[in-house]
């Protein structure tokens, strides 16, 4: 649907985000902060608070702002239920979805609707009937951001093309008579000063794995049933034997992240509201 820009790919492929890549996302997203009346944030359901970008309160003040708890399918049921009370209690417009399959993205025109309800009064009070609300898709790497454009726009979105004022190259897919997206999501950075949002971060894939340093769960650990042992038992049933027939404590663990990611542990959610 969009190009991939060289900025996605470096983001994708590393998730480093340096002075340079911040300065260049805040400068994005404030170009594209003065065309928006709505900011759609896309959160993980399984860290609802650490895939959040520290700034996005402020660098969307001002604005309409959807929070929408994604891979909501890889997330524990009840767990989704209490952060969307959560969220609701802090007064925010919130939805659990499931990009990938679709569920949940129909009703976000609604809550469009009603997150925008001050601008389409106000719209309405200066005789501007109908002018569609503008809203753009933000969040951190590999939030889901594609798919969740790919999945809400559908097939029988249009492209709106360029139109005067608007930055060259900035695309519209209109995807209603009330609603406008912007096809080029908003890539932030995450919590990653923070070490828990770091760890969590790591959890889900969405940081360099380096950073989960398996090996210490083997040292000081001692009782039994151990995140050490079990990750020993996970080697040897794997065959992921060292020289000396040592278990290969990284490849257990990289096993288990896999299949944790995968949603193949079942529905986990790591953050408690
Ligand atoms: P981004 O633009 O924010 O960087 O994220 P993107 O859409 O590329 O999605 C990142 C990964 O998350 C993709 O998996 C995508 O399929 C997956 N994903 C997005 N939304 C959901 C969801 O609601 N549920 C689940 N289970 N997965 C989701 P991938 O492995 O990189 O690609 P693919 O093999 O799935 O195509």
């Amino acid at each position: 649907m969009r190009e991939v820009t060289e900025m996605d790919e470096k983001d994708k492929n590393s998730y480093h985000w340096y002075p340079g890549h911040m300065t260049k996302a805040v400068r994005m997203m404030k170009e594209n902060m003065v065309l928006i009346d709505l900011v759609i944030e896309l959160a993980d359901a399984r860290i609802p608070i650490s895939s959040r970008n520290p700034d996005i309160e402020s660098l969307g003040a001002g604005k309409s702002r959807i929070v929408l708890l994604n891979k909501a399918d890889l997330a524990d049921a009840e767990y989704n239920r209490l952060w969307t009370d959560y969220f609701k209690s802090r007064g925010d417009y919130v939805l659990e979805i499931n990009a990938k399959s679709g569920a949940g993205i129909k009703a976000i025109n609604g809550l469009v609707q009603e997150a925008c309800r001050e601008k389409i009064a106000r719209d309405k009070k200066r005789g501007i009937l109908n002018r569609p609300v503008r809203a753009m898709v933000a969040g951190i790497p590999n939030v889901g951001k594609s798919t969740f454009i790919n999945s809400f726009a559908g097939r029988a979105c249009a492209k709106t093309g360029n139109k005067p004022g608007v930055t060259k190259g900035k695309q519209w897919i209109r995807l209603n008579k009330s609603l406008e997206l912007l096809d080029t999501p908003g890539i932030l950075w995450p919590k990653f000063e923070d070490p828990v949002a770091g760890r969590n971060l790591a959890f889900i894939g969405s940081m360099n794995d380096e950073i989960i340093v398996t090996e210490k769960a083997r040292y000081g650990v001692k009782w039994r049933g151990s995140p050490a042992e079990t990750l020993e038992g996970i080697a040897d049933s794997r065959g992921c034997i060292l020289k000396g027939q040592k278990p290969d404590i990284k490849k257990a663990s990289g096993i288990l992240l896999d299949d944790f990611r995968s949603g193949r542990l079942g529905r986990i959610t790591l953050e408690r509201p």
